[in-house]
């Protein structure tokens, strides 16, 4: 079942029916500020950090479903009655409900009673404020008098002290009302030198600022008395719960449209100049009056959409495909990277299943979401590079997670998971690749942001590399620490106490527990070392990089393979984790798709045995589950994956973030078919028609999918912020589709379906346009490539460097080859 529909043309999707199975959400702001808009209004803004700069209030898990938004009333003020034109909160039956999720913005209207309403929100290129921009008309045959009421609840800046301080906050909200603009001044007396504003384009009528007075006492959202009664208190809040709310009259003629303009937004000072006049306590709006002016203009407002929309075509136009597949073609074109960005901006810290306050930007998740947006936002994937370096460790070791504001790493996470490093080099071959600046290499970089501690950016590599060489184990194989890329296998933590953070408790000392999947990516990682080492004419570290991965290899081929598998782990006692040995978890899908990705296996058959095992164990039609047979049961000496029912999470979930390691896999060994089948059992438009089963969003990608162990197989959770966009990203575009940066070039090699027999795509690359067309002649993936009518012999277009725009033809032979 649907609950609404792809606008290709417009990148939006169309939802028409208000109570979805969750709240659908989407995202505002691309820089600085943003938000979380659900298909009715629901949801919060922030600036930079969701935890310590928190706008607006959210109610987080909240009967009623999705409470707290950016709420507008309509009220006819000659029969008394009001309703919500996004449904909540008032949850009146409208005619023609529609939200249309675009790329950075949302448009949300309806009719009710013949008013039609429609509000765009969006957050313009480069400012921190967003606009609500309402339209109103009246489609009745007279005139209708009509009172439109905004309203947002503040947050006092600190989400998580927020939600609970109360004896304090009940006491510290203050307001500013003045020329009909509300702001929010909680703690400006002190030590913060930010508030927020709230404006209105029109004349009031006037307005609320203390919750309590506006709703009035014992209601909700759904009943403000202020509504209700048709004109608000003008009240002032002191303490308590502040808020912003606007009324405004509007009369409208048979056939008439009016707009208004809201503007909710975020302003700092400078310390020395906070208030005005100076020694008083109010605030100095000097300078962001001009701003508010800027935008209560419906010209400026609607030319901020237009360069909105423009961002983001020239951002999609960087890569885009025409395919036989329509879920191929819409995921990569529009959603996917539109998910990347997404997760670029906000990392793994607000979504409806993230609450803004827990989490920091995680070091192994920003690597891999870099693979995702890196040809996007090249100068911005530089930026994060050197501050995801500037937090590791001397040793090379790397904090798990840094919090936004202050770039610095996180203490109550620490560090010691110990794959962490190693996917910083990952990330930085992927940037030098794609954009050939070399010069980030010696860009100077801090340890743990200690001044005085510089060293090239190579060097952070070298030690990240380092770092799994000075901690391997009895087999040889790497050292686990407190979890690798799964962060709940815990093989060193035998936690007892309920409520212990799984990741962060050591129990035992670590010396024991090893890793495959570790070193796999550790292979993967010595190559790219001893590629980047050979491009910089270093052909002595070139092949120490290289012989320590072939090492590597052969320990993996001795000691991590399971004889039809590639095995998981040894745990504390050295005894085997993901083996045919064990009771449950026998196999597992992340030493699979690693080791095949890092080129292990490929040339004794290893690989092939891993991937029809994968195929026979662990493929559901909802996508490929992450091991078998789950746990039944909690072991001390497996930690939190053990914690969760089976069929949920990293217990036996089809936990997507991995299955790209698998279609990538599948393609390296020369299956398309197989590939792309994997790529449509969890891509999310392909999924749309089951909607009711899968419950999260269509248009982008979920964490985890419930395995087959699960009584809810194939519901989807946890959307939005998972490096599933990433890798999938890749997956479909460097090795499906096939078309992959590399040093020498832009290399083309598809491993397309069978029934495929042409595609086309154009991609930017290092500032030339090529234009791709792939034809199939025999069934195999072996290429033939013309440049401008020109042969040329391999598959790697070189690098022009003249900025204009070539015609590259592919034709598919008859061979197949392993990548
Ligand atoms: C989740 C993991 C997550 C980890 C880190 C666990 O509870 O299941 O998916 O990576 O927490 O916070
Ligand atoms: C989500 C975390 O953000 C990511 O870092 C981790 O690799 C996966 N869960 C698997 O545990």
């Amino acid at each position: 079942m649907r609950y609404g529909y792809f606008d290709d043309q417009h990148h939006e999707y169309v939802i028409t029916q208000p109570d979805t199975p969750l709240p659908w959400i989407n995202y505002l702001g691309s820089e600085a500020y943003f938000g979380i808009v659900s298909n009715t209004a629901g949801g919060y803004s922030f600036y930079r950090d969701a935890r310590l700069r928190r706008i607006t209030r959210y109610r987080y898990n909240n009967v009623s479903l999705d409470c707290g938004g950016r709420y507008i009333y309509v009220r006819d003020n000659d029969t008394g009655e009001f309703w919500s034109p996004s449904w909540q909160p008032t949850r009146h039956e409208l005619e023609g409900y529609t939200c249309r999720h675009g790329l950075g913005y949302t448009v949300i209207g309806s009719t009710y009673k013949g008013i039609e309403a429609q509000t765009r929100y969006f957050v313009p290129l480069g400012e921190s404020l967003e606009i609500w921009q309402l339209t109103l008309t009246n489609q009745r045959e007279e005139s209708a008098n009509l009172s439109v009421f905004s309203s947002i609840e503040f947050c006092l800046w600190d989400a998580q002290d927020d939600a609970t301080n109360f004896q304090r906050n009940f006491s510290t909200g203050e307001v500013e009302v003045e020329d009909g603009v509300i702001y929010h001044k909680t703690e400006y007396r002190e030590r913060r030198n930010h508030f927020a504003f709230f404006a209105c384009s029109e004349e009031l009528a006037g307005f609320d600022t203390q919750r309590d007075v506006f709703l009035g006492p014992y209601r909700g959202w759904d009943n403000p008395v202020a509504v209700e009664r048709g004109r608000s208190f003008n009240s002032v809040a002191r303490g308590w719960a502040p808020m912003g709310s606007h009324h405004v009259r509007v009369t409208l003629k048979p056939g008439e449209t009016r707009q208004v303009i809201f503007l909710l937004g975020y302003h700092e000072n400078p310390r020395d100049q906070k208030f005005d006049p100076p020694g008083s306590q109010r605030i100095n709006k000097q300078t962001v009056k001009p701003v508010i002016g800027k935008y209560l203009n419906k010209d400026n407002v609607d030319a901020a959409f237009e360069a909105l929309c423009a961002y983001w075509d020239r951002l999609l136009g960087i890569f885009e495909v025409e395919t036989p597949d329509v879920h191929t073609d819409r995921m990569v074109n529009i959603w996917n990277p539109y998910q990347c960005m997404v997760t670029f901006n906000l990392s793994r810290s607000a979504s409806l299943f993230e609450s803004g306050i827990g989490r920091g930007v995680g070091f192994r998740d920003s690597n891999q979401d870099l693979l995702g947006f890196v040809h996007m936002v090249p100068e911005r994937a530089r930026e994060r590079i050197l501050d995801l370096a500037a937090t590791q460790l001397e040793t090379g070791g790397a904090y798990h997670q840094y919090q936004p504001l202050t770039k610095r790493g996180n203490d109550e996470i620490g560090s010691s998971f110990n794959d962490d490093p190693l996917w910083l080099i990952l990330s930085v071959a992927a940037y030098l690749k794609e954009t050939g600046d070399w010069s980030i290499l010696d860009e100077l970089v801090v340890y743990e942001n200690q001044p005085g501690t510089e060293k090239p950016l190579y060097e952070h590599l070298q030690r990240s590399l380092r770092y799994t060489l000075d901690r391997l184990g009895p087999h040889g194989l790497p050292l686990i620490g407190r979890a690798d890329w799964n962060d709940c296998l815990n093989l060193n933590t035998f936690s007892e106490v309920p409520g212990e953070s799984f990741q962060t408790i050591t129990g035992k000392n670590g010396k024991v527990a090893e890793s495959v999947f570790i070193a796999g990516l550790f292979v993967l990682a010595a190559e790219e070392m001893a590629s980047m080492a050979r491009e910089r004419g270093l052909t002595d570290e070139a092949q120490l990089y290289h012989d320590e991965a072939a090492t590597m290899e052969v320990t993996v081929l001795k000691h991590g393979w399971d004889g039809e598998w590639f095995l998981r782990a040894y745990d504390y006692l050295s005894r085997k984790v993901g083996s045919h040995e064990c009771d449950e978890g026998q196999i597992f899908i992340e030493p699979q798709g690693f080791c095949i990705l890092a080129g292990i296996g490929l040339c004794d058959g290893q690989a092939e045995e891993a991937l029809a095992a994968v195929k026979e164990r662990l493929a559901t039609p909802h996508g490929i589950i992450l091991q078998q047979p789950a746990y039944s049961q909690y072991y001390l000496h497996l930690g939190e994956i053990s914690s969760y029912p089976p069929g949920y999470k990293e217990n036996a979930g089809i936990f997507c973030h991995t299955n790209p390691w698998i279609m990538i896999a599948e393609a390296i060994i020369g299956h398309g078919d197989q590939a792309h089948d994997y790529y449509l059992r969890i891509n999310p438009s392909a999924r749309e028609a089951i909607s009711e089963v899968h419950r999260c969003e269509p248009y982008v990608y979920a964490q985890m999918i419930a395995g087959r162990d699960a009584p809810t197989h194939g519901e989807a959770k946890n959307s939005w912020l998972t490096g599933t966009a990433a890798w999938n990203y890749v997956a479909i575009t460097q090795w499906i589709l096939g078309i992959r940066p590399t040093y020498a070039g832009l290399q083309i090699a598809p491993v397309i379906p069978s029934d495929w027999s042409e595609f086309k795509a154009t991609r930017v690359f290092r500032g030339v346009t090529y234009h791709i067309i792939v034809k199939r002649a025999g069934k195999g993936n072996t290429v033939s490539l013309t440049v401008d009518g020109k042969e040329i012999t391999g598959n790697v277009v070189p690098v022009f460097g003249d900025g204009k725009t070539h015609q590259i033809e592919i034709i598919i032979g008859e061979e197949v080859q392993e990548l």
